[in-house]
């Protein structure tokens, strides 16, 4: 059976951390998978994540399995900071949402849903998006394609592309939207570019499915709500993906969920006994621990206020990087207007490196970036910026 596989190509963002761990260079710099670190280069537990962790250790009874979709609190809780407590979506039962392992895992389990529940529909990916994506909805059997997204010649969003290549999509499918802080780009659409997208997949009958994995790193946890708010005021139905590995910085507990909101209570009831048919052929129950911890820290008024703050904490830490990476170019005399890097969101700065230069970057300064030219910002320090934008200017 095994004799003749062949080897497959290293995953293009988690191979890079593994090419990483391998490389025994001291000063190499891992700024490829988006995973924060602080100023000294740590990936921290946060303070609220550790303290509602000796809540839970305390008074855990069972490891019983949880339900298929997991908590019924946890769900709420996740459908609450999406959409705000007491909204219309949240009291009237319209949506439902599962436990999944993970961002990732919702997507997949939304990729099986759509398969299984509504064959035939594509769903359109923003170009460029998350390397992963397509990888995630061709594994489910969900054919991809893509829509126009952002100009290279402004590094900004190319609305009017965007807005046009929408209005071709056929009805019934699916359009993949990043919630806040575009995955690479950095580049997110305005309020009223928000209403706008929810103005066409509305007359289109089409279906948002919106990738939420950075939540609070852009302006604030609720602000960077806003858009998903605004679109799910325009549209009836609408999937969320949700991760809480950045925000709560629980990579490895695997802790997501999905959402699926539908007209009325009733169509939600057979729209997620159909999601639990997908999980429970796939992984059969999400795991308990993360999103414990999620839950603990939301119904606590005081762990919530603190874990805003730490929120605040990573994305201030963040977007002074951006600065610091900017004005170290230009000190190192670099003359390419980099200007655009403080404007971009989130974690990712889309460079506009060459895969060549990125290549380059890695073989002679074991400096890892995503070839996309993506580079986690929140990789960089204080103590790593100078090293690294002197590389950069040499490759440049
Ligand atoms: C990333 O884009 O680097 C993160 O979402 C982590 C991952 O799984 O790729």
């Amino acid at each position: 059976m095994f004799e003749k596989i062949e080897t497959a190509p290293p995953d293009p963002i988690l191979g890079l951390t593994e090419a990483f761990r391998a490389d025994p260079n001291p000063a190499k710099i891992n700024l490829s998978v988006g995973v924060y670190q602080d100023a000294s280069g740590v990936t921290p537990v946060l303070e609220t994540v550790k303290e509602a962790e000796g809540r839970i250790l305390g008074t855990e009874k069972s490891k019983a399995y949880k339900p298929i979709t997991g908590d019924p609190d946890y769900d709420r809780r996740v459908q609450e900071l999406m959409f705000g407590p007491g909204h219309e979506l949240v009291e009237s039962g319209r949506a439902v949402t599962a436990h999944t392992p993970g961002g990732t895992g919702a997507l997949r389990v939304a990729g099986d849903y759509l398969r299984q529940n509504h064959p035939g529909a594509r769903i359109w990916l923003s170009d460029p998006t998350w390397a992963n994506h397509k990888g995630v909805f061709s594994a489910a059997g969900v054919e991809t394609a893509t829509y126009a997204y952002r100009d290279p010649a402004i590094n900004g969003l190319d609305f009017d592309a965007m807005i046009a290549a929408l209005q071709q999509v056929p009805a019934g499918d699916v359009v993949l939207l990043h919630g806040c802080c575009h995955n690479p780009t950095g580049i997110d659409p305005k309020l009223e570019q928000w209403d706008r997208v929810g103005e066409v997949l509305a007359e289109r009958r089409l279906v948002a499915l919106v990738d939420f994995a950075y939540q609070g790193f852009a302006d604030g946890v609720e602000e960077d709500a806003a858009g998903l708010r605004r679109l799910s005021d325009r549209v009836d139905e609408l999937i969320v993906c949700s991760s809480f590995s950045k925000n709560f910085g629980l990579y490895n507990e695997r802790t997501g969920a999905l959402t699926l909101v539908t007209g009325d209570r009733e169509t939600a009831g057979r729209v997620i006994s159909q999601v639990k048919v997908c999980i429970r052929r796939n992984y059969s129950n999400p795991p308990a621990h993360g999103g414990a911890i999620v839950s603990t820290i939301l119904a606590d008024a005081d762990l919530r206020a603190r874990w805003e703050t730490e929120v605040a904490g990573m994305r201030d830490r963040i977007n002074g990087m951006r600065q610091l990476f900017v004005q170290t170019l230009a000190a190192k005399g670099v003359d390419r207007d980099f200007s655009f890097i403080v404007d971009q969101r989130g974690m990712f700065s889309f460079s506009g490196l060459s895969p060549e230069q990125v290549d380059t970057l890695r073989q002679d300064h074991s400096i890892y970036i995503v070839r996309s030219g993506r580079i986690n910002v929140a990789g960089m320090n204080e103590s790593n910026a100078d090293a690294l934008c002197g590389a950069i200017a040499s490759v440049l």
